[in-house]
């Protein structure tokens, strides 16, 4: 198989849902269809759960489960299908965004009772931003859920999408008997009251022919007559183009416990879904067929052992051959690296691989280099963008409780952020270490683990600060300026770029004010 071939069977996506809708059981039932896995409870949630007794068991729980789900790949028909996991836990919104800049679409999980719920909303703008595709799976449909034109209507209202149904259900709840496949034209039914068993499709070409009506009798065949006249009449046929480009998204019905629904979702999705796309880099695109490797971090996973500084350094290859015991290099720091033991991640396996293509994601063994962001080429000098750091939402100053383990502490925080964990600023006039986070939870996270991981022991105390954003100005004499003014609202982050550091937002409009030649950021990457 040529590069080109193995780059166009190349599906490498996400799932995102709200926690709850069925996200575990869709992966884990998409890897059943893809007879990746032989039975039902393998995949592990990674969902934190706030109300139990030790917040850190289930901490290192998840850390534990996500590594070994990070990266899900299965053959199916001719196609690669690579399932990158997203955390469970809004806390981690950073690492969600991460995830969803090495994928090159997203299936979208909703709750047929709760329909569109708050992480539905954030996680679909990320998508918009980048005009990532979306095919949506509306499940639980077993559940007396919403009417599904509601459903469909709330969807394309609250998350300002356009919606393109392909299948469509008959009945809901007690009576839901299964989905009408409005793409190839036929049924899909349930077999039984137990709901668990499916039936052969039955091809049905000419919903009027009156064939429908032994299967599903005389009433649901109505009603499915005068909803597919309706949907005919209210949405646009399946565009593969707007598809592509983020403007209309395909919508599945079904269950996902019940495995029902999967299989048309599988057999569309690995049809239209994209193969690998080009990436934007700070010297121009680079395109997956481009024959030099390119690739870049997106995740780091370390120190699951205590005993060993060891990390996983997540590698989403973007062009070129990636091969093992190759010398590839760090354009940050121009260092040479080479890999003995890359990993790919077949189902739940993890392998040692000789080779990897455009969209597939390696785990690289890593003795600290790597920071998340970084790029990796053949010789190239030029930085993958798309994963910039955002302004955190809470602050904390870091007090080291134990002098004897200052050491150690600068250690434990330098890696823990280049994980992205957390962000880490020093400010300038008196060199505070502050640290930023999206939630509550990271905090929790970084104490425990500074003091598993490297002896260290700190307190995270309350500061008084709204945000930071990074500044800069085509004029740097005037950025000095600003500086100088400013000098006690001023760190620098980890790169040693400047940061306002505002203490609220009428501080902030103050400055922006007071100096309006200066560019304020919330994303570090500007
Ligand atoms: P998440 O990863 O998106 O958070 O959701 P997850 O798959 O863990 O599913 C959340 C709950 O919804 C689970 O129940 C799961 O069994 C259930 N579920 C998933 N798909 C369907 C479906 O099609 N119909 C119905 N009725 N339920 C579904 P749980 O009680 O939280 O866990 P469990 O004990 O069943 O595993």
């Amino acid at each position: 198989m040529t590069t080109q071939d193995e780059i166009n069977r190349r599906r490498t996506f996400a799932i995102i849902a709200h926690p709850d809708a069925g996200k575990t059981t869709l992966t884990e039932k998409l890897l059943l269809f893809g007879g990746a896995i032989q039975s039902a409870g393998a995949v592990k949630s990674n969902k934190i759960k706030k109300s139990t007794t030790s917040d850190f068991m289930e901490i290192e729980k998840q850390r534990g489960i996500s590594v070994s789900t990070s990266v899900m790949a299965f053959d199916y028909k001719n196609y690669k299908v690579n399932i990158l996991d997203t955390p469970g836990h809004e806390d981690f919104a950073e690492d969600t965004y991460r995830t969803l800049s090495a994928v090159d679409s997203v299936i979208m999980v909703i709750d047929c009772v709760k329909g569109v719920e708050p992480q539905t909303r954030k996680l679909l703008e990320v998508c918009r931003m980048r005009n990532t595709p979306v095919i949506v799976f509306i499940n639980k449909l077993d559940r007396e859920g919403q009417n599904p034109f509601d459903l469909l209507d709330e969807i394309e209202k609250e998350l300002k999408i356009k919606v393109c149904p392909l299948t469509w259900p008959i009945g809901i709840g007690k009576s839901f008997k299964g989905v009408y496949d409005l793409y190839n034209k036929s049924l899909n039914l349930f077999q039984g009251e137990s709901k668990t068993k499916v039936e052969d499709t039955i091809e049905i070409k000419d919903l009027h022919s009156g064939e429908i009506e032994k299967h599903i009798g005389q009433d649901f065949s109505e009603q499915l007559r005068a909803d597919v006249e309706l949907l005919d009449g209210v949405y646009d046929k399946l565009d593969k183009e707007k598809y592509l480009k983020g403007q209309i998204s395909p919508v599945f019905f079904g269950s996902a416990v019940n495995n029902f629904g999967i299989k048309e979702l599988l057999d569309c999705f690995v049809e239209v879904a994209p193969s690998p796309k080009e990436r934007e880099t700070d010297k121009g695109i680079v395109k997956p067929e481009d024959p030099k490797f390119s690739g870049f971090i997106f995740k780091i996973h370390a120190n699951l052992d205590p005993k060993h500084r060891d990390r996983i350094a997540f590698l989403r290859i973007c062009s070129g051959k990636f091969e093992r015991n190759k010398y590839y290099t760090l354009v940050r720091g121009k260092k040479e690296l080479r890999f003995s033991n890359p990993t790919a991640f077949m189902a739940q396996q993890k392998s040692i691989i000789d080779e990897a293509f455009p969209g597939d994601v390696i785990g690289l063994y890593d003795a600290g280099n790597f920071k998340i962001g970084d790029t990796l080429t053949e010789g190239a000098e030029f930085n993958f963008k798309g994963i910039p750091s955002f302004s955190p939402e809470l602050f904390r100053y870091v007090t080291n409780l134990d002098p004897m383990k200052t050491k150690q502490l600068q250690k434990g925080l330098e890696q823990l952020t280049d994980e992205g964990v957390a962000q880490l600023f020093t400010r300038k006039v008196d060199g505070r270490k502050i640290v930023g986070t999206v939630g509550a939870l990271q905090f929790e996270v970084i104490q425990h683990r500074l003091k598993a991981e490297y002896n260290a022991t700190a307190s995270f105390d309350q500061i008084n600060l709204y945000k930071a954003l990074w500044i800069s100005c085509p004029d740097k004499k005037k950025l000095e300026a600003f500086i100088q003014d400013r000098a006690a609202h001023i760190g620098i982050d980890k790169e040693e770029r400047p940061v306002f550091l505002a203490e609220s937002a009428w501080l902030l409009q103050m400055a922006q004010e007071k100096f309006p030649d200066i560019q304020f950021h919330v994303k570090s990457e500007f």
